[in-house]
């Protein structure tokens, strides 16, 4: 039996300071280390909160309770749990560790209690770097003990009480909406739940609780968010998970300036909170023109280098790659990167294998030195060409262009993570950067080819910025909508819209989207019948909590941000999730496993 008194922690491991010499403590841990230096024993205690250097000092002579302490402090092994009283003094000037917080003090041990031993551990909290990270997602709770993930884990928790604060003092209430519920319409695949008691239905778990929400407007809720697991059965990247958070927000009588004000307000006390700046003006870009610089419409505006759009003046050369894209309907645009005239050969090479990832056939480019075009296309360009390609793109002596030729979505798909690389590259991207903006006017559908048909850029319930409905009708594509999203250093960190709150309009766009009034009111009846019985204007947004944390803390991957995430293939090594399930099981949902199991 352990006594309650050795529990009664006087400290936490990151706490002592010199300004505690002389006190008799109590602290609790784990053994993240120990030296034995002959008759000294160190052991650095380690818990959420730092680590504190523990010492053994050998007993006196005689000293029989201080020798069986001795021995027992010689047995520890790491990660081992153990309880110790004892006394804070100084290390000594010339031991101080200025990398702890309690690097000036440490604790000479008066009593050791071993609360817990713990099997030799697959891997060390600190030798994480050198596991898989699938070793790291089964072991997660050593994992979890890494300074770094507990950082990431109380600042996601301070991030998220941040934002209920702001959201609270602002009049929000929080609701919650159902996990098990119908399909949502947010274009990932659903992940589906059979039902036991309505043999042969399924639910669908939420990909956002976007229907309920406004729904919630039409009950008078006025001001809602909920910090809520969203599902989508998608392929996974770094920055998606199969389920993730969102701070999910709805309003109404709102204007899209009210939900971007209010929005703002909640990130300037998240980036407060994460130590980080937020602008007191976030840059509003609209769609087209982060397009037309950026290639994309989550730009990365830590740094310029543009792209620029050169067809007009690359039309009058002989190069069939560009007239022949040109005569195609699409474009040639560049980017211009200071200082690439360096670049190598090879250099050039791996850039040409980049964009093909992407769809590129090839990669055109030429240096400007000496006042003139060098290598690559620059036999192609007439001397009248190259002044008005340096004149339009502002090009300098040492930098060197390079040009995408296809159509204008190709291009930018191609150029857009070209100009990041390229950026990253030579050194364009200041650390500890944020910046943040907003990307607004989208358009409110886009063409399908493969389908032939429209589909909505943001989703079906986004209220189209056109006054005349024959417009839309007319002319889909050309039509803008009340959508905007919030990007952060390229990353898309929330995106709403405001709502269709008229059924006529919404019939209106089912209709454009080519969802008929049988598919409308089997997926959305519910929805539409609510926008019968009084619904008021609204508007609202969702925050992707997981990637703003990660930005936050710079990591690489959303896994570094969630406590018990799915690897890339959607499992869990922890729990060993998904898995099959047995006969009786399905038995009772009345279900057969046809395909047999593949492992
Ligand atoms: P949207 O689909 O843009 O909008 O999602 C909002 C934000 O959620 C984050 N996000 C993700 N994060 C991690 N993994 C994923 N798989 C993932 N998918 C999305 C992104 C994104 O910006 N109902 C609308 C919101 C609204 O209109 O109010 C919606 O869900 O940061
Ligand atoms: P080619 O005439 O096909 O040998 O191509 C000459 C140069 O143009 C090479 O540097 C190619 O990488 C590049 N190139 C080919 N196709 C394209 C394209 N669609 N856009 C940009 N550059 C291209």
């Amino acid at each position: 039996m352990i006594s309650d008194a050795v529990l009664n922690r006087t400290h936490n491991c990151g706490q002592l300071r010199e300004s505690d010499l002389g006190a008799e403590v109590r602290l609790c841990g784990w053994v993240k280390s120990y030296r034995d230096h002959g008759g000294v024993i160190f052991v650095d205690l380690r818990d959420r909160y730092g680590i504190t250097q523990v010492v053994f000092d050998t007993p006196e002579e005689g000293d029989d309770a201080g020798k069986a302490m001795y021995e027992l402090a010689d047995s520890l092994r790491n990660e081992w749990v153990i309880s110790i009283a004892g006394v804070v003094r100084h290390r000594g000037e010339d031991r101080i560790n200025p990398k702890l917080n309690t690097g000036q003090i440490e604790v000479v041990c008066t009593e050791l209690t071993v609360l817990n031993e713990s099997d030799t551990v697959p891997f060390g909290p600190d030798s994480f770097t050198s596991v898989a990270e699938e070793t790291r997602l089964k072991y997660r709770y050593i994992d979890l003990r890494r300074p770094e993930m507990t950082r990431s884990m109380t600042l996601r928790h301070e991030i998220t009480s941040a934002m209920r604060s702001v959201l609270n003092e602002s009049g929000f209430v929080e609701v919650e909406t159902p996990f098990l519920t119908k399909s949502t319409p947010e274009g990932a695949r659903d992940f589906l739940v059979p039902s036991r008691m309505n043999q042969a239905d399924f639910y669908a778990l939420p990909q956002s609780p976007q229907l309920f929400k406004q729904i919630l407007m039409v009950g008078g809720m006025d001001r809602y968010y909920q910090v809520v697991r969203c599902f989508r059965d998608e392929d996974l990247r770094a920055d998606r998970q199969p389920e993730f958070t969102q701070l999910d927000l709805e309003m109404s009588f709102v204007t899209q300036a009210d939900v971007m004000d209010i929005t703002n307000k909640v990130l300037r006390e998240v980036c407060k909170v994460a130590g980080k700046e937020f602008p007191d003006e976030v840059p509003i870009i609209t769609y087209d023109e982060a397009m037309d610089k950026y290639g994309i419409d989550r730009p990365d505006i830590r740094f310029e280098m543009f792209l620029h759009d050169v067809s007009e003046i690359v039309s009058a050369t002989d190069f069939k790659v560009f007239t022949g894209a040109i005569e195609s309907g699409g474009v040639v645009k560049v980017l211009c990167a200071p200082g690439g005239a360096k670049f190598t050969r090879k250099e050039i090479d791996v850039y040409t294998a980049f964009v093909a990832d992407y769809g590129a056939r090839g990669l055109a480019w030429t240096k400007l030195e000496g006042g003139a075009f060098a290598g690559g296309v620059a036999k192609f360009l007439s001397p009248e060409v190259q002044q008005q390609l340096r004149d339009a793109v502002g090009a300098a002596d040492g930098d060197i262009l390079f040009f995408a030729a296809a159509g204008v979505d190709d291009v930018n798909k191609i150029l857009a993570p070209l100009r990041v690389r390229v950026a990253e590259d030579i050194g364009l991207i200041a650390p500890d950067t944020y910046a943040w903006c907003w990307i607004t006017e989208f358009p409110l559908v886009s063409y399908n080819a493969q389908q032939k048909r429209w589909d909505s850029l943001h989703h079906p319930f986004t209220m189209p910025a056109v006054e005349d409905m024959d417009q839309l009708t007319a002319d889909p594509g050309a039509a803008k909508s009340l959508a905007y999203d919030i990007v952060c250093n390229g990353t898309e960190m929330g995106g709403g819209s405001i709502r269709i709150h008229d059924r006529k309009i919404q019939e209106k766009i089912f209709e454009i989207l080519g969802i008929g009034p049988e598919e409308a009111e089997e997926k959305f009846g519910f929805l539409l019948d609510a926008l019968r019985f009084g619904a008021p204007p609204h508007g609202g947004l969702a925050l992707g909590l997981d990637r703003i944390v990660m930005e936050m803390v710079s990591a690489p991957s959303l896994r570094d941000v969630i406590a018990f995430p799915k690897t890339q293939r959607g499992t869990c090594p922890l729990t060993g999730a998904p898995a099959e399930v047995d006969d009786n099981q399905l038995a009772e949902l009345d279900l057969k496993i046809i395909v047999p199991h593949k492992k």
